[in-house]
């Protein structure tokens, strides 16, 4: 692998998106933009990831959790100052600095991992990640001389005509040696039209200096893709959701129809389980093999489903474990739930696992009977083998014991050992 250290700028306003909420925090498919962009460093073994944080700083600490180091830019003022802000954590390193934006969640590891290998392989100052793509505008171009090289990265503001036309584009990705890139941002003016300091002058400065810079380029129209506004949101969302699905079918997953099936980030599914149409997975379930899920069923964070279950429409699961074989075939609603192997879930069952105050927990044992439109107020256990009547509601607290029949509103037990 590469050594290298990662700088991750995650300052920005996000003035585009119209959100209280720092534009890096966005979910898509259950996770934050900036998640997607921390995920690749660390696999691909970054020595230590400076964060550059800014607009609602504590809310993206946070949220993103350990791992990294957070460093505070105290006024945004560009690209370039943002990088600057990690120069004294990194005084006397000689190594490799990757610059990354956390706003593009769509990166491959591959491409970054390609980005080193090269910048490792030649060793100038600078390499820039570049794309060739369709529709250019908003990016910084790159400018290239007649025998090819780079000679400059320009911003859409200031772009001439001529370089409008350009659709090469930075992807906001770079190695550079750390002294060489260090040095320069020392001498990046003020952007008068923007008013900002801009990283990619670093560039143009650093070829002044008769210092190497060399591009790697992809024609791989996503890696560039930033999250300015939520219509890009929805797009970047689009793609990751088809990365997932694909990924499960791979793995031998079958998914009925990909276009109606949203599967968060963070799902895990086993072989020959069969997703059925309009069915919403979050992040942080964990289904087995064989299983059937859905139509139009939900399957909410801290679910762990077991081999061969049957969850059918309308059924809701949050935070519940079901065992082997469970069934839960029509319109229902389990929270918090411990339900055994091979336990049946009727038509319109409800955990009441709510009082208002506390979530509470349900237990279901092994094989028993929950008859249709039965309520169960959380907190109780109903044993193994028992039965619940239809319609009956368990009160908060009564437990049936295993093998006993309970019936009524409010249900009482009126055969111990029946099946
Ligand atoms: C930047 C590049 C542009 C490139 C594009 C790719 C510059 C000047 N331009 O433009 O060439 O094509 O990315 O997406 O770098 N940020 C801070 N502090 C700041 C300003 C920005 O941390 O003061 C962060 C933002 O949160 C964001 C990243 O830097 O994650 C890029 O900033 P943004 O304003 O989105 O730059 P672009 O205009 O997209
Ligand atoms: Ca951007």
């Amino acid at each position: 692998m590469f050594e290298f250290k990662a700088i991750v700028l995650a300052a920005g306003r996000g003035t585009r998106m119209k959100s209280e909420t720092p534009k890096v925090l966005h979910k898509v498919c259950g996770r934050a933009v900036l998640d997607y962009v921390l995920e690749i460093t660390k696999s691909l073994r970054s020595l230590k990831t400076y964060v550059v944080v800014g607009h609602g700083a504590s809310k993206v600490k946070e949220a993103v959790g350990g791992g990294h180091e957070f460093v505070v830019q105290e006024k945004l003022l560009g690209t370039a100052d943002a990088v600057s802000r990690c120069a004294p954590y990194l005084r006397g390193y000689k190594g490799t600095v990757l610059v990354l934006s956390g706003d593009t969640p769509l990166l491959s590891k591959d491409i970054v991992a390609g980005l080193l290998r090269r910048h490792a392989g030649r060793r100038p100052s600078a390499t820039v990640l570049t794309a060739h793509i369709s529709e250019p505008h908003g990016y910084g171009r790159i400018v290239r001389d007649e025998e090819g090289g780079i000679r400059a990265i320009r911003e859409q503001k200031d772009a001439t005509e001529v370089e409008d036309e350009i659709k090469e584009i930075n992807v906001g990705l770079y190695c550079f040696a750390a002294q060489d890139l260090f040095a320069a941002l020392k001498k990046v003016k003020l952007n008068s039209r923007k008013k900002e300091f801009y990283l990619t002058d670093v560039i143009e400065l650093l070829l002044a200096g008769g210092q190497k810079v060399e591009t790697f380029t992809t024609n791989d129209e996503t890696v560039a893709f930033g999250i300015n506004t939520r219509e890009d949101l929805a797009q970047a969302q689009a793609i990751i959701r088809r990365r997932i699905l694909s990924k499960h079918m791979l793995s031998g997953v079958t998914i009925v129809d990909p276009a109606t099936t949203f599967i968060d980030d963070g799902v895990a599914i086993g072989k020959d389980t069969v997703i059925h149409p309009m069915t919403v997975i979050h992040s942080d379930v964990r289904i087995g093999r064989n299983c059937s899920i859905g139509p139009m069923s939900r399957l909410r964070p801290g679910t762990r489903i077991g081999d061969g279950v049957e969850i059918g429409n309308f059924a809701e699961v949050s935070r519940t474990s079901m065992g082997r074989g469970a069934l839960q075939k029509h319109f229902s609603f389990l929270g918090d739930a411990t339900v055994g192997a091979g336990v049946n879930i009727g038509a319109g069952v409800v955990t009441a696992n709510y009082d208002g105050v506390n979530k509470n927990k349900t237990t279901i044992g092994a094989k028993a009977f929950i008859g249709s439109d039965a309520i169960l107020v959380a907190p109780n256990v109903i044993g193994a083998n028992a039965l619940v009547g239809a319609g009956s509601v368990v009160a908060k607290n009564k437990n049936v014991p295993a093998g006993a029949v309970a019936v009524g509103v409010p249900a009482r037990v009126i055969k111990r050992v029946s099946r």
